[in-house]
C-alpha cells in the first residue's frame, strides 16, 4: 500500500469537511424540499435532526476513519470487523447514486452562470429552466461537471481540495447575506417567512396503528423521512465522505468540536438559502410545493432580471454555488477513489477518470428527464441514506463500542463522562430515531408505490 497523505495544515480537514457539506444539498435541495414538504414543520425535523442524529452520526463516521487511516470500505476490516464491510460499501455505492444526479444539477449551476453572462434567462426564467434542464444541453453540462470533479481529485487531496474550499464558505454566507436582506425589502415577502420561519404546532403530530406492522400516519409521515435524510444528505452522512476524510486526521485533532463546527455552518449556511429563496417564491406568485427542482433556479433568475446590476450579480453567484457543488461532488468522487487507490495500488488519475465516467453514465437518465432525476433522489432519500446511516451507527454503537468511545476523546479535553454519552445515545434514541425515519421512506415507497421508476 502506498504512503498515505494527510492533510497539510491542521485547518485542512475541517474546510474540505465544511466544502463536503456545504454544496447543493444546502443551496438547492434544502429550499427546494422545504418548500415542498410543510415549510416551518420541515424546518423543525429538519434541525432537529441535524443536531440530534446529524452530530451523533457524523462523530461516529470520524471514528471509524480515524482510527482506521483507511478509506470507507477497508475501514471495517481494520477495525476487525471485516464482516461490517457491507456498510462501507452501501456507503459507496450511495455516494455513487447521488453523484450521478448531483452532476446534472451541478450541469445546471454552470449554465446558469453562462446565461447570467449573456443574461439568456431574463427574458424567460421559467421556460429557460425548462428548456435548459434536460435533454442535450443538460446531458453536455452534466459531462463537463463530471470532468472538473475528475480533474480536481486526480489531483490529489492536498494540492485540489484544500485550495478549492477556502474561499467557498466565507462568500457564499455572504453573497447569499446580502441577497437575503435585499429579499427582505420587496413587497410580498412578508408570507414566505411566515411560512419558512412560523411551525404551525398542528403539524407537528405523527400517529400510529399496528396492524401488526406499525402503520404511520399524520402531517409528520411525509415530512420526517425528507427532512432528517436532508439532514444526512447536507453533511455528506451515510456515503462514507466523512469516513474518507477524517482518515487523513491526526490523532490531536478534536473531532468533536469539529463536527459541531461542520453541523452549525452547514445548517446555517441551508437557512440562509431558505430566507433568500423561500420569501422570492412568495414574492413571485409561486406557490410552495409547485416550485420544484427548479425552484432555486427559476426564483434567482426572476430575481436577478430585476435588480439593477442582475447580470453581475448572477454570475457571483452561481460561481459561488459552483464552487460549493464542486467541494462537495469531489468528496463524493474522492470516496470511491481512495478506496480504490489504497487497494489496487492505481494511479489516482486513471481510477478517478474511469469513475468518472462510470458517474457520467449513471446520470444520463437524470439528465434526459427530471422525472428520473426525482426517482434517483427519492430513493437515496427514502431509502438509501437512512439505510447507510443506521448501518453507521449500529456498528459504532453495537459492534465497534468501547473502543470508539476512546477515539472520539483522543485530541479532545472532554472527559469521558460525554464520550460515554454519546455512545449511549447512538446506541439507543439515535439508532430508533433513524429506524422511524426509515420505516416512514420505505412506507413511501413501497406503499405509496414511489418505487416505481418513471419509464
Ligand atoms: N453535502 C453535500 C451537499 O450538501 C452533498 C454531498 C453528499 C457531498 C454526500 C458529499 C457526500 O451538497
Amino acid at each position: 500500500m502506498s504512503q498515505r497523505e494527510t492533510w497539510a495544515t491542521r485547518a485542512g480537514f475541517i474546510l474540505a469537511a465544511v466544502g463536503s457539506a456545504v454544496g447543493l444539498g444546502n443551496i438547492w435541495q434544502f429550499p427546494f424540499k422545504t418548500s415542498e414538504y410543510g415549510g416551518a414543520t420541515f424546518l423543525v425535523v429538519y434541525l432537529i435532526a441535524a443536531l440530534g442524529i446529524g452530530l451523533p452520526a457524523m462523530l461516529a463516521e470520524f471514528v471509524i476513519g480515524r482510527k482506521s487511516n483507511l478509506n470507507a470500505i477497508s475501514a471495517f476490516e481494520k477495525l476487525g470487523h471485516g464482516n461490517w464491510k457491507w456498510v462501507g460499501v452501501l456507503g459507496v455505492g450511495t455516494g455513487f447514486w447521488i453523484l450521478s444526479y448531483y452532476s446534472v444539477v451541478g450541469g445546471w449551476v454552470l449554465r446558469y452562470l453562462g446565461g447570467s453572462l449573456t443574461g439568456a434567462y431574463f427574458a424567460d426564467p421559467a421556460g429557460y429552466f425548462g428548456s435548459i434542464s434536460a435533454g442535450l444541453d443538460a446531458l453536455v453540462l452534466h459531462a463537463v461537471f463530471i470532468a472538473l470533479v475528475v480533474a480536481i481529485v486526480a489531483g490529489g487531496v492536498e494540492e485540489g481540495i484544500e485550495k478549492a474550499t477556502k474561499l467557498m464558505v466565507p462568500s457564499i454566507v455572504v453573497i447569499l447575506g446580502v441577497l437575503a436582506v435585499w429579499v427582505v425589502t420587496l413587497p410580498g415577502a412578508a408570507p414566505g417567512y411566515g411560512y419558512f420561519l412560523s411551525p404551525d404546532l398542528s403539524t407537528l403530530s405523527l400517529s400510529v396503528s399496528f396492524d401488526p406492522l406499525p402503520s404511520f400516519s399524520g402531517p409528520l409521515t411525509d415530512v420526517i423521512p425528507f427532512a432528517v435524510s436532508q439532514a444526512f444528505f447536507s453533511l455528506s452522512l451515510g456515503m462514507g465522505a466523512m469516513i474518507t476524510y477524517a482518515s487523513y486526521v491526526g490523532e490531536d485533532q478534536s473531532l468533536f468540536s469539529d463536527s459541531l463546527t461542520v453541523v452549525v455552518l452547514n445548517s446555517a449556511v441551508g437557512v440562509l438559502a431558505g430566507l433568500v429563496v423561500i420569501p422570492l417564491l412568495f414574492v413571485q406568485g409561486i406557490e410552495p410545493g409547485s416550485g420544484g427542482a427548479g425552484a432555486l433556479f427559476v426564483s434567482l433568475a426572476t430575481a436577478f432580471g430585476e435588480l439593477p446590476a442582475g447580470r453581475l450579480v448572477g454570475v457571483v453567484f452561481f460561481a459561488v454555488v459552483l464552487i460549493a457543488a464542486l467541494s462537495s461532488a469531489i468528496s463524493l468522487l474522492e470516496v470511491v477513489t481512495s478506496y480504490v487507490v489504497d487497494n489496487y495500488g492505481a494511479r489516482r488519475p486513471r481510477i478517478a477518470s474511469a469513475l468518472g465516467a462510470l458517474i457520467f453514465l449513471l446520470g444520463i437518465p437524470s439528465a434526459i428527464d427530471t422525472a428520473w432525476l426525482g426517482w434517483f433522489d427519492t430513493l437515496a432519500y427514502q431509502l438509501l441514506l437512512p439505510l447507510s446511516v443506521l448501518g453507521v451507527l449500529v456498528f459504532t454503537g453495537w459492534v465497534y463500542g468501547r473502543p470508539a468511545v476512546a477515539e472520539l476523546l483522543s485530541g479532545s479535553s472532554l472527559g469521558e463522562g460525554v464520550g460515554l454519552t454519546w455512545l449511549w445515545l447512538a446506541r439507543t434514541i439515535v439508532i430508533l430515531a433513524v429506524l422511524l425515519t426509515l420505516w416512514l421512506g420505505v412506507q413511501t415507497l413501497f406503499v405509496d408505490g414511489a418505487i416505481v421508476p418513471p419509464i
